[in-house]
């Protein structure tokens, strides 16, 4: 009884201490912040600045509690996760960190300026067909293409290229938007070598950059 008590105060303290604190925005603009507890399961604070160019031209400061399975970055490190389909570009300057308040900083934009590269620029779903080829900007070194098909009440085929930077090709086990998305291959071209990545159907892993399902839901709800 003793032990199961002693064990127990342990675990509540063990808990409570590692209730994390995270600047959470007070705003939409994220002009202020405030430092909330976080939920049992968000283990990391994250800080973004995205930008959007597409049918409208955003910039959105993001501070918050997420998951681990969400912030899949390395933590206390900046990195650009950035996605051009051409018809839409969704880039983000983001840093994931554990430690209480530690997601204070506010990032600044990541670079849309021209890096000499370029891609096929090629989106297909639900009869909206575009063809041509696109810059890639900042960090994007990278031409994906990717295939599935997209969970709804309708489900139906997307087919995407474009650029895109390397950790997306890298996470790309961790990436699979598997709720929405039904994955059928995804590959990674970087001059001079191709790197091929076919993933199985209905994975159970959902873990993803935060930024494929932006990008792939802004072109799939924006456009059609
Ligand atoms: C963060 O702020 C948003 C709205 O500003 C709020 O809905 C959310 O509950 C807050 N998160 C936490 C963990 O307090
Ligand atoms: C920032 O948010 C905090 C918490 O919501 C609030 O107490 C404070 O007055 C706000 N500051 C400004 C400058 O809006
Ligand atoms: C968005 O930015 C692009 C390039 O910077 C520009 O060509 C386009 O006109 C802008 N669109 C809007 C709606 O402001
Ligand atoms: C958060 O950053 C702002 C602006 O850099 C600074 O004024 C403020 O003191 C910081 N707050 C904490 C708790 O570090
Ligand atoms: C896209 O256009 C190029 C050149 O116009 C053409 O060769 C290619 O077959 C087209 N791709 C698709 C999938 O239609």
């Amino acid at each position: 009884m003793k032990l199961i008590l002693t064990l127990s105060l342990i675990c509540t303290r063990f808990y409570s201490v590692e209730m994390l604190q995270c600047f959470n925005c007070t705003d939409a603009a994220c002009t202020n912040s405030s430092l909330v507890t976080c939920p049992a399961l968000n283990e990391r604070c994250l800080t973004a600045t995205r930008t959007i160019k597409g049918p409208d031209n955003t910039t959105v400061v993001l501070k918050m509690c997420s998951p681990s399975s969400i912030c899949v970055t390395p933590l206390n490190t900046e990195v650009t996760v950035s996605g051009n389909l051409g018809i839409i570009r969704a880039s983000s300057n983001q840093l994931c960190c554990n430690t209480n308040g530690c997601n204070n900083e506010t990032l600044s934009a990541p670079s849309s300026l021209a890096n000499g590269r370029q891609c096929t620029s090629y989106s297909s779903f639900q009869g909206f067909v575009h063809n041509s080829t696109v810059a890639c900007l900042g960090v994007e070194d990278q031409c994906l293409s990717f295939s599935g098909n997209v969970l709804g009440s309708i489900n139906y085929m997307v087919n995407l290229q474009g650029c895109t930077s390397t950790n997306v090709c890298n996470y790309i086990d961790q990436l699979l938007p598997s709720r929405y998305i039904n994955f059928v291959q995804f590959t990674c071209n970087t001059a001079p070598l191709p790197v091929t990545v076919t993933k199985a159907h209905n994975t159970a892993c959902s873990i993803r950059l935060s930024l494929v399902p932006l990008l792939l839901g802004l072109t799939i709800s924006k456009l059609i």
